[in-house]
Order: C-alpha cells, then structure tokens, then sequence
C-alpha cells in the first residue's frame, strides 16, 4: 500500500539538484530523480504549509500562523516584467545565494517558483512552490531565488513588524543570524537528523 501523501507535496517539492549550467528555470533534477521530504527540508529549519490561496483573504488557518508566528506585516510580489520594476536586474540578485538576518516567508498564491536551499553536505536543494505553499526559510540560510519555465509568480510576503529585505551575498558567515542558524539546524550531532544519517 503506497502511504497517504502528505497534502502539501501537490503543492511543494523539493529535490537535489544537478550540477548543470543550463538555463536556472529549468527544474535541475539528478538523474535518477533525487527528492527530499518536507520533513528533511524542516531539518534545516524550512517550515511549509499548504493553504487555500483563492481564499487567502478569510483564512482562519492562515490568520492563525500569522497571530502565532507574529507575521503582523504582510504585501504581495509578482515576479513579472510588467509588475517587478528593475525586473531583469531583480531576478539576476535574487538568484544571487544570500541570506537575511530575518526569515524569509512566502506564501505562493498563483504561479510557481524555485527556492534553492543548501543542506548539511552543501548540496543544493530545490524547493518548487505552487500555488497554494507558504514556506519559511530561517534567517541565516542561504537560498536563492528563480522563476520556473512558466515565468511568473505571485507570493504574500509576511514579515514580523517592519520589513527588512536586505540580501547579504555569501559568505557573510560572521552575521549573528548565521552563527545562529548554522547552531541551530547545521551543527546537530550525527545522527540527529535523517539527512546527516544518510549522508
Ligand atoms: C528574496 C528571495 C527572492 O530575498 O530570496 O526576496
Ligand atoms: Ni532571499
């Protein structure tokens, strides 16, 4: 019997990926495909859920983790070139890998998009949104940014009080924000984790 599929892989995966050149929008798979769970991906700290995002205006589920996370700040950015200014420019930085000393959170109500993430080993991770996913990266992670080959994407942009959206470009490893994360998610005994066991 194949398990119940957890609701939210419709509408996030994430897979290792391959070490090609090609175009960033392609989806970058291993061959054989390699998938990574939700829950190895919660192991570096990246937390998902899957909301109704044609209702994200009276969502209790979603009121719910904004009250219990703190997320009183919220705007929406389409990643298109009518709606991004500077656009070409902005999708060259956001594929930049960096970090913020705050999480970066992300709610995907229409379109699609990769979040790359770095494992234990170094490795990068793909995360596909769609959708309908809202993803956390921790603060301290480094991640980019790229449209998929449906070029556009249009995500709620949550943040706790003020926005800050700084990029710091890696390394910027001395930041408190990333001594904290690789503490926090990186540096866990062997053992600890799924990912360091099958490493
Ligand atoms: C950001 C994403 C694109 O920093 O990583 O907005
Ligand atoms: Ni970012």
């Amino acid at each position: 019997m194949v398990a119940p599929q957890d609701p939210r892989e419709e509408v996030i995966q994430a897979w290792y990926m391959d070490d090609s050149d090609e175009d960033q929008r392609l989806p970058h798979h291993k061959d054989p495909k390699e998938f990574v769970s939700l829950d190895q991906l919660s192991e570096l700290g990246v937390l998902s859920w899957r909301l109704d995002a044609d209702n994200y205006e009276t969502d209790e589920e979603l009121k719910k983790i904004r009250e219990d996370r703190g997320y009183s700040y919220m705007d929406f950015c389409e990643v298109c070139p009518e709606k991004l200014p500077n656009y070409e420019e902005k999708i060259k930085n956001f594929f930049e890998e960096h970090l913020h000393t705050d999480e970066e959170i992300r709610y995907c109500v229409a379109g699609s998009g990769y979040f790359d993430v770095r494992d234990h080993n170094e490795k990068w991770i793909r995360i596909w949104v769609k959708k309908g996913g809202m993803i956390v990266l921790p603060a301290g992670c480094y991640h980019r940014f790229t449209l998929d080959t449906d070029n556009y994407i249009k995500a709620m942009r949550l943040f706790v009080g003020d926005p800050v959206w700084t990029p710091f470009n890696r390394p910027h490893d001395h930041l408190p924000a990333r001594k904290g994360y690789v503490q926090n998610f990186l540096q866990k005994e062997a053992g600890d984790s799924p990912i360091n066991a099958a490493a």
